[in-house]
């Protein structure tokens, strides 16, 4: 059963801007599924931060045994954009996040919840030594006799964004309601996200997943595919140096399979897995799609507050244990997003390509100009594309 409020087609709205892929609406999808041979999937429109009671009586109707929790805003520059943006993401993430844990307790379910979390808890800090180990650190604290005890912490956090802060405040609610009420809890610290269709999107064409290319929902290497089968140049912000975790889209889905199939028992602490398979300096990667495609490369100044450079090593052992096989960075994976880009390329609109969210204002120290709405259209390229 899909639980969902459909905001995200209404944020669509409220940008003026669409997928790039077409996206077809909630019903047809689960039918397109069902013709394709698949089980019946159900659907209820539910906001899971606003709705408290009907998500509690919906758990309570359909005892769920695992819950897989996507359920928020996951956009770092929409967070960034303005003081309504922050707000609504920390108001929808922190509120359904809780009201999930408190449904489960109120209810007395014995529910596992797999969520999806991000690597960005971490921070991508310039100066990291060995790998970020897997959601936990051991640490000494002085215990004021000249000796000192040992722990299991949190790794501490590190948000970079308004959206990855409430993915960190997300760690302490489960941890809490692991520790208190004994709810089992899979964490997956995802990498970003790259590629659009899974073995299932493919059983049928209304089944294609979102293909985001604006600046503030596109993912950035599905970005830079998607620029250069337009004709775009490559939007590397500052000088590309910052290093981050990847994922493919299939993986994504495998882990949440083996996490499911992996729960944690009700004495165990919070599963924490970093879901990703290898990482990346933004400009190698443009450098790669470049060369692949011929695209040209712009560095433009950079709207995140955040280290020009930084290196990033990352346990993730545990998900390789259960049985993950890397899909990493191939010319032929890179070529097939390309292509799908490319088939609907007629429905992109270049001016939500750039990113205008910018992290600082320009009275505490934000670039002067982060990025013109249009100067970076290559026009002439465009019209030929369209
Ligand atoms: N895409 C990535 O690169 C990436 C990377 C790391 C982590 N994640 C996380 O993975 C999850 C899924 O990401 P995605 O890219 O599929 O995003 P998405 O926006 O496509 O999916 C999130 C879904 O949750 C729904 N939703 C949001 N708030 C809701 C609420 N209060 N009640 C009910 N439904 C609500 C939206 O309508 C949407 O369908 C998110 O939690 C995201 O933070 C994504």
């Amino acid at each position: 059963m899909i639980v969902d409020s459909l905001v995200r087609r209404k944020t669509d709205i409220d940008l003026g801007v669409k997928s790039l892929s077409p996206i077809a609406n909630i019903f047809e999808r689960l039918q397109s599924w069902e013709q394709t041979g698949g089980s019946p999937i159900g659907f209820v429109q539910l906001d899971i931060a606003t709705e408290y009671e009907r998500l509690r009586d919906l758990l309570a109707k359909e005892r769920p045994d695992s819950i897989v929790h996507c359920a928020e805003q996951r956009a770092a520059p929409y967070s960034m954009k303005n003081s309504t943006t922050k707000r609504y993401t920390v108001h929808n993430n922190i509120n359904g996040t809780h009201n999930l844990l408190c449904a489960i307790v109120e209810t007395g379910l014995d529910i596992h919840v797999v969520h999806f979390g991000t690597m960005g808890v971490y921070g991508y800090g310039g100066l990291q030594r060995g790998s970020i180990p897997e959601g936990y650190l051991e640490v000494e604290i002085p215990d004021g006799d000249n000796g000192t005890s040992r722990k299991q912490i949190l790794y501490p956090a590190d948000p970079g964004s308004v959206y990855h802060m409430t993915k960190s405040l997300d760690q302490l609610l489960f941890y809490f309601y692991n520790k208190n009420d004994r709810v089992r809890v899979t964490d997956l610290h995802q990498g970003i996200v790259w590629g659009t269709n899974t073995v299932q999107t493919k059983r049928h064409p209304k089944l294609i997943n979102r293909f985001d290319y604006d600046g503030d929902y596109g993912t950035v290497l599905n970005r830079f595919l998607m620029q250069s089968a337009i004709g775009y140049p490559l939007t590397v912000h500052g000088t590309g140096g910052q290093t981050r975790a990847f994922i493919h889209i299939t993986d994504s889905v495998r882990c949440v399979q083996l996490a499911l199939e992996n729960p944690p028992n009700n004495q165990e602490k919070v599963n924490i897995f970093n879901q990703m398979t290898e990482v990346h300096k933004i400009r190698d990667l443009a450098t790669k799609v470049a060369a692949l495609t011929g695209a040209e490369i712009s560095y433009l100044p950079n709207p995140r507050n955040e280290a020009a450079e930084n290196e990033l090593q990352v346990e993730n052992q545990h998900l390789l244990n259960l049985g993950l096989k890397p899909t990493t960075l191939s010319e032929g994976l890179m070529t097939e997003l390309v292509d799908v880009a490319k088939r609907f390329a007629y429905r992109c609109d270049p001016t939500r390509v750039p990113c205008t969210s910018a992290w600082l204002d320009k009275g505490r120290g934000g670039e002067e100009e982060v990025m013109s709405a249009t100067s970076m259209i290559p026009l002439g390229a465009l019209t030929a594309e369209l």
